[in-house]
């Protein structure tokens, strides 16, 4: 059995920080911001959590599935955000769609951590253990950046995305994973406070702290390795693949990865002029966008990549 996609939805806070209101707090502008990261706007909480954020766009992929949610045996949150530490989001989610049949439980690996999760719940539907399986990415990467460093907090912005999957005869899914831990230093983040953006006051000791270039480099190389990784193990090729959803890190980074596949940048669906990166969310709230667009046929073939802290990345290959 595999793990189709019979489901999807999103959530970004309606709270909106344009580039030029970044310029007001910090020493930037919006061409620089632009031309580096491709980025134009995000969507900042303002009193909403990350659960809440997740448990939004659950509600919306079980209104595009169909589905009862009594049905769903697992909920999967991919968080580093979480307003708490325990109750995890995932039963906080259980809670807001009504999954009572459900078990549930977060995974962190920061931006990576969406990609990881599908990965978790494709390995439980192809073993036999669940069929219908809740999966979400969701953050607020505005409690975790220092509002006073241009370097790092023109990058993020919040929101969450969510994906049931559910058991079919198919094709299977081919997935890889990877870490370095070795590499950590290069992106770390603490988080000491929780609900929204805080300029003021700020606690110094709650930031981001990233070697940028290194984050770069680690991501150009190491994206393309892991899909010719999965390519391989589905005896498939570049050519065979219609869309390539990839972490929303930032425009140069994805530019820079087709370019490395020799694939055109087509087929590289973009959304984070308008979100920026949602670390554990940018993967679902794209391939919810696509599904609503009807970008998304049956039948297509779909390459997942995410790629963060850790150091760590992640693929999936699968059918639409
Ligand atoms: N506005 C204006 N100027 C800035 C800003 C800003 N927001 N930030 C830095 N600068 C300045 C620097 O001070 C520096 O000035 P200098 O030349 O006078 O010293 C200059 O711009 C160049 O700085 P660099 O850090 O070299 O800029 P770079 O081209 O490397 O771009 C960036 C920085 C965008 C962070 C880039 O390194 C990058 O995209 N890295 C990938 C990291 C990433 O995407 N992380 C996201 C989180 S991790 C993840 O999701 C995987």
């Amino acid at each position: 059995m595999v793990g189709k996609i019979c489901g999807t939805g999103s959530y970004v806070p309606p709270h909106v920080m344009s580039n030029d209101d970044l310029a007001k707090i910090v020493d930037t502008n919006d061409a620089w911001i632009r031309e580096r990261t491709g980025i134009g706007r995000r969507h900042i909480i303002k009193g909403e959590t990350t659960s809440y954020m997740a448990g939004q766009a659950a509600l919306k992929a079980v209104e595009d599935s169909g589905i009862d949610p009594a049905q769903i045996e697992l909920i999967l949150v991919a968080t580093s955000s979480s307003e708490t530490v325990f109750p995890c989001a995932a039963c906080e989610v259980q809670k807001t769609i009504g999954a009572v049949h459900a078990a549930g439980y977060d995974l962190n690996a920061a931006c990576t951590g969406f990609v990881l999760a599908f990965n978790t719940a494709q390995a439980y539907i192809s073993a036999g253990i669940y069929k219908t399986v809740m999966v979400i990415g969701a953050d607020s990467m505005s409690c975790m950046v220092d509002w006073t460093d241009r370097s790092t907090c023109i990058l993020f912005g919040d929101g969450a995305g969510a994906a049931i999957l559910c058991a079919e005869e198919g094709e299977p899914a081919f997935m890889a994973a990877h870490s370095d831990g070795v590499k950590g230093e290069a992106l770390t983040g603490l988080s000491r406070h929780r609900g929204g953006w805080k300029p003021e006051g700020e606690d110094k000791e709650s930031y981001i702290h990233m070697d940028g270039q290194a984050v770069f480099k680690f991501a150009v190389r190491k994206v393309p390795e892991i899909i010719e990784e999965v390519l391989s193990k589905a005896d498939a090729e570049l050519e065979d693949i219609d869309h390539f959803v990839l972490h929303q890190a930032n425009r140069r980074i994805i530019e820079a990865v087709a370019k490395r596949l020799k694939t055109d940048i087509s087929k590289f669906p973009m959304n984070l002029e308008e979100y920026a990166n949602t670390s554990a969310a940018t993967v679902p709230i794209l391939l919810d966008e696509l599904n609503r667009k009807g970008q998304l046929r049956r039948g297509e073939k779909v390459m997942l990549s995410g790629f963060g802290a850790g150091l760590t990345w992640a693929a999936c290959l699968f059918e639409w």
